[in-house]
């Protein structure tokens, strides 16, 4: 394994560390998390060293985009295993902030996604989530100054709020989206799998497999979409989940029409405790 992942914790060493490389001509990709690492980060390491030079990633876990009745308190923390997978996968510097380093005294989003991003989906279920997704990624950018940053599809919606938020700083940065990684009877990979019991566990890959099903009618002619997307609820329903959405969009996550031909279809839904998400690209 390799050694010489840095570990960094405040602003000052991250930037004297970033300097040196950039003063020596070299590219720099980074990767936000928070942390509890899977094979769905490191993927996202393994993209990023392949776009760049140097890879950072950042391990922060943003109390801004966690609701009041939210799990930021219990949110899985494995520092230590997460440093040695990040050394093993030859990421070469690791942010650590303190809530403090990143907010000082006033921990609140600063800036707000448009309504139209917001007001559906995952946005609708957590409001003010991705104004704190936006607001920690901005500050990070702005820590970290990256060529590059890779992200995630199994967050969807997020990769859309970044496009956005890179938009509107006016920035340069290029941002990577990065394919689901899935364990294999299909459970797209989360931190919060580990809230899943073993009964939960066994049953999870529901979830995808209903997905599957829509994509299968989808490719059989049928354009019925909210018929469809509601019985899927009530299939997900009746086999003890409780569906917070599901439902069949564009890619740019607009309204579709009879004549559209590349589908997302993206759900979410509370297997006991644990809410899970998950989406599936569909091209007739
Ligand atoms: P976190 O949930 O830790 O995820 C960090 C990144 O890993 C995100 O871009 C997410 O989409 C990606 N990721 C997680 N599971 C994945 C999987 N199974 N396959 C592919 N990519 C996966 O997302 C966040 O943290 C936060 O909102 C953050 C962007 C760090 C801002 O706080």
């Amino acid at each position: 394994m390799s050694s010489s992942l840095l570990q960094v914790t405040d602003l000052e060493s991250l930037q004297a560390e970033i300097k040196k490389w950039r003063d020596a001509g070299d590219r720099i990709a980074f990767v936000p998390t928070m942390g509890c690492l899977h094979e769905g980060h490191l993927q996202l390491v393994d993209m990023a060293k392949a776009n760049a030079d140097r890879c950072v990633v950042s391990i922060f876990v943003n109390p801004t985009q966690f609701g009041p009745d939210e799990d930021l308190e219990q949110y899985p923390r494995t520092q230590e295993q997460d440093c040695k997978l990040l050394a093993a996968r030859k990421a070469d510097l690791v942010f650590l902030p303190s809530v403090a380093v990143i907010y000082g005294d006033d921990v609140d989003s600063d800036i707000h996604v448009p309504e139209e991003l917001n007001n559906q989906l995952c946005g609708k279920d957590r409001p003010g989530h991705f104004d704190g997704v936006a607001t920690v990624v901005a500050r990070l950018f702005d820590a970290v100054k990256p060529d590059v940053a890779v992200f995630g599809e199994k967050d969807y919606q997020q990769v859309q709020v970044i496009r956005w938020l890179v938009n509107k700083l006016k920035s340069n940065i290029k941002i990577i989206a990065a394919p689901i990684v899935r364990e294999e009877d299909g459970l797209a990979m989360s931190s919060r799998n580990k809230y899943l019991s073993e009964d939960e566990r066994h049953r999870a890959s529901r979830l995808q497999h209903i997905l599957q099903m829509i994509a299968a009618e989808l490719r059989k002619g049928r354009r019925d979409f909210s018929d469809l997307a509601a019985e899927a609820t009530l299939a997900l329903n009746k086999t003890g989940w409780k569906v917070d959405y599901i439902e069949i969009l564009r890619p740019n996550l607009t309204q579709p029409s009879e004549k559209t031909r590349e589908f997302i279809i993206l759900a979410a839904a509370y297997l006991g405790k644990p809410r899970l998400i998950d989406n599936l690209k569909c091209s007739i």
